[in-house]
């Protein structure tokens, strides 16, 4: 059989090892051939191709970032672009696509496999924000990036006595500001879950000011956060993706500028952006992805079509497409309770 692999959307840590896995797995136990298709979507629809075989990908355990380059192409903007696709799967002979992504690329992914293309999903995201899977390759690097960062920042904000306003990637869902606040003994996390109360947020900078207390303070805010009446999320300019998707960003500087009017107290802000994205993935992730890799050369040979490989309490097991990509895993009530008393 003659296998198709494509990574597309924003690339993260994890994706090589997961390309690996799989080439190892499906030429070893089951003779596949595998064929990459390059930067995303783009590459089935221009027909652009790599050879992968064990041998160029056997080295890639550690590598971040995607060989077969990603983007955010958008085939289902039109259906003459659907036809091309099809077309260029027969002409490279694929019997089965394997399309490693978020919500995006695993949604054109659940579409294809409607339209009876046999497609099988990987889910990849440093945001964690699929449903049907616990965890996905790229979330634990991205946590460990900012709270290194955030280890760092807890120095410089305590010698100056200032507060340090972080912000992180996550634009509907804080899975990572929540778990590097958590990591990285933040004093207020702000998530796109639930708008922030700038007085609220300041009385708690305030205290960390007070008697007893560190006299410094880290806020950790998630690029598509809001405080309560604020409106339109932070922009970095009008322009969209071919998925629609606006370009968050900004809100860290907006929230630094307000809580130092609010409180008198010196603030500064970083913006972490693509570095979260960038470098060699975590032992972990290396792992998970290497599993969800090998999983899926067993769901080519058991033909689970129009599923996506899922981790749901420590097992791998085969979810339906659909289910990951309806609705966007955010984070829960609970959540906001442990950070009420973690905020105190
Ligand atoms: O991959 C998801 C994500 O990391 C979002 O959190 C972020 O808003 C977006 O990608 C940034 O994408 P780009 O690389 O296109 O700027």
């Amino acid at each position: 059989m003659r296998i198709g692999i494509l990574t597309g959307g924003g690339d993260c840590p994890g994706l090589n090892p997961i390309i690996r896995g799989l080439v190892l797995a499906g030429t070893i136990k089951y003779g596949y051939e595998f064929i990459g298709f390059k930067d995303g979507w783009a590459g089935p629809l221009d027909n652009h191709t790599m050879l992968l075989s064990p041998d160029n990908v056997r080295h890639i355990y550690d590598e971040g970032g995607t060989i077969l380059g990603s983007s955010r192409t958008n085939p289902l903007k039109d259906p003459a672009l659907i036809d091309k696709i099809k077309a260029n799967l027969q002409a490279n002979g694929i019997d089965v696509l394997v399309a490693l992504g978020g919500d995006d690329t695993l949604g054109v992914a659940t579409k294809l496999a409607k339209m009876d293309i046999n497609t099988i999903g990987v889910p990849k995201t440093i945001d964690n924000d699929l449903s049907a899977t616990d965890f996905t390759p790229g979330f634990d690097t991205a946590v460990a990036v900012v709270t290194a960062a955030v280890d760092r920042l807890h120095t410089t904000a305590r010698s100056h006595h200032r507060v340090l306003v972080v912000e992180v990637m996550g634009r509907h869902a804080g899975w990572i500001a929540l778990y590097s606040g958590i990591a990285g003994g933040a004093d207020y996390a702000m998530l796109p879950e639930r708008d922030t109360d700038l007085k609220e947020m300041c009385e708690t900078i305030r205290r960390e000011f007070g008697a007893g207390r560190k006299n410094y303070a880290i806020v950790i805010v998630s690029e598509g956060a809001k405080l309560v009446d604020m409106g339109d999320l932070a922009l970095q300019d009008d322009s969209r993706d071919a998925f629609g998707h606006v370009k968050l960003g900004g809100i860290g500087k907006t929230v630094a500028k307000l809580i130092e009017q609010e409180t008198g107290i010196e603030t500064r802000d970083v913006m972490l952006g693509h570095v979260q994205r960038g470098g060699t993935p975590t032992a972990r992730d290396r792992v998970l992805s290497t599993r969800y890799g090998v999983f899926a050369a067993e769901m080519i040979h058991q033909g689970q079509y129009g599923q996506m490989a899922a981790l749901r309490s420590g097992e791998i097991v085969a979810v339906p497409l659909a289910e990951a990509t309806d609705v966007t895993k955010t984070v829960g009530p609970e959540w906001f309770e442990m950070l009420r008393v973690l905020h105190a």
